[in-house]
């Protein structure tokens, strides 16, 4: 026997606003055909002017425990994957505790950017299997629009706003990888990549700053690093790549996508693919997209599922999980 974090609930919520390809065509040196080539994009949402991350984790949250059958009092602990976070403190974490009524347990943010919801998966693992959470509520929720250089063609077209979060569990299982729930998780940083992805500002430096990437930088990083975070999670529980139902992977860049598909050997129909719709929404990303993957009856109970990401620091990994 053993514990293990299965997912009991998920949910999502993207704001109202969807702004195609377009709309960016009036104001920059681009085309609705380069941005859909060049990464997959052809739409994304952004969060209304008074509408903030909290608000977004919240509503993704309420989906979830929902689609659980749980209340706030059931959980335990919420960890919000964010960049974007409404202020400087107190976390986006305690605000969605705040907001869904919860006055026990403990809340906190987690920052690995567009890694971040690994990263937070992770963690909710770790504290449920030593025994200092039961229930997690694990959330993606971001509002990149806030950090965009609308005068920089070359990130501002890419990213949108949304939230996605998932409700973990402790649940006895064999100990074996038919087991649902995560299986294994591989967590790596190299800090040395800063400058390839990072925002210009920041409270010790006294500013708020705007997205600055060396995209095709971060392109070669990705295609080179994703399939092998994902490879060495799997292997860390004596599976491989032809095992794997669903690849749900950070909705970055199709290119991106496709390549690390095709190196771990799997087709495209194995992977969720959201990108076209939400464009990159850094740690929301991959939340969004098994919550949408599992809407459009593609992901199922008992599949098993690889999610990978990577983004700056550079920080990237791969979370292994049975549904
Ligand atoms: O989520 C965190 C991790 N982030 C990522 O994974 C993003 C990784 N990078 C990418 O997705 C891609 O590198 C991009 C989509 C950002 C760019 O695609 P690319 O094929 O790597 O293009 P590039 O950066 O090499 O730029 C090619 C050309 C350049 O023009 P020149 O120098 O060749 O004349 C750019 O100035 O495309 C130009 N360009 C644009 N043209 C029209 C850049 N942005 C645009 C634009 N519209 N919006």
């Amino acid at each position: 026997m053993a514990g293990r974090s299965v997912v009991v609930g998920v949910g999502h919520y993207l704001p109202e606003r969807v702004v195609p390809n377009s709309e960016f065509e009036k104001t920059l040196d681009t085309t609705d055909e380069w941005i859909k080539t060049r990464s997959g994009i052809e739409r994304r949402h952004f969060a209304a002017e008074d509408e903030t991350t909290s608000d977004l984790a919240t509503n993704a949250a309420e989906a979830a425990l929902a689609d659980a059958g749980l209340t706030a009092d059931d959980i335990d602990a919420i960890i919000v994957a964010t960049s974007t976070a409404d202020l400087t403190f107190p976390s986006a974490a305690t605000m969605v505790q705040a907001r869904l009524g919860m006055t026990k347990g403990f809340a906190f943010d987690v920052q690995a950017v567009c890694a971040g919801f690994v990263f937070a998966l992770s963690n909710a693992n770790a504290l449920i299997l030593s025994g200092q959470a039961k229930r997690v509520l694990v959330i993606g929720a971001e509002t990149f629009s806030r950090i965009m250089d609308w005068s920089d063609r070359s990130t501002c077209v890419l990213f949108g706003d949304g939230a996605g979060a998932l409700v973990l569990e402790l649940q006895e299982g064999e100990g074996t990888s038919d087991d649902r729930g995560i299986l294994s998780t591989d967590l790596n940083s190299d800090g040395r990549y800063k400058d390839l992805l990072y925002v210009d500002g920041g409270v010790s430096t006294q500013s708020t700053g705007h997205l600055r990437m060396q995209g095709n930088q971060v392109f070669r990083h990705a295609v080179e690093k994703l399939a092998k975070t994902a490879n060495t999670a799997l292997e860390n529980v004596g599976l491989a790549s032809t095992d794997v139902d669903w690849i749900v992977p950070h909705q970055a860049n199709i290119r991106i996508i496709q390549g690390t598909a095709k190196k771990m050997g799997l087709p495209i129909e194995n992977v969720v693919v959201t990108v076209q719709d939400h464009g990159n929404t850094s740690a929301a990303s991959i939340p969004l997209a098994l919550s949408v993957g599992k809407q459009r009856g593609q992901i199922k109970q008992g599949d098993l599922i690889v999610t990978e990401a990577i983004g700056g620091g550079l920080a990237w990994g791969a979370v292994v999980l049975r549904w």
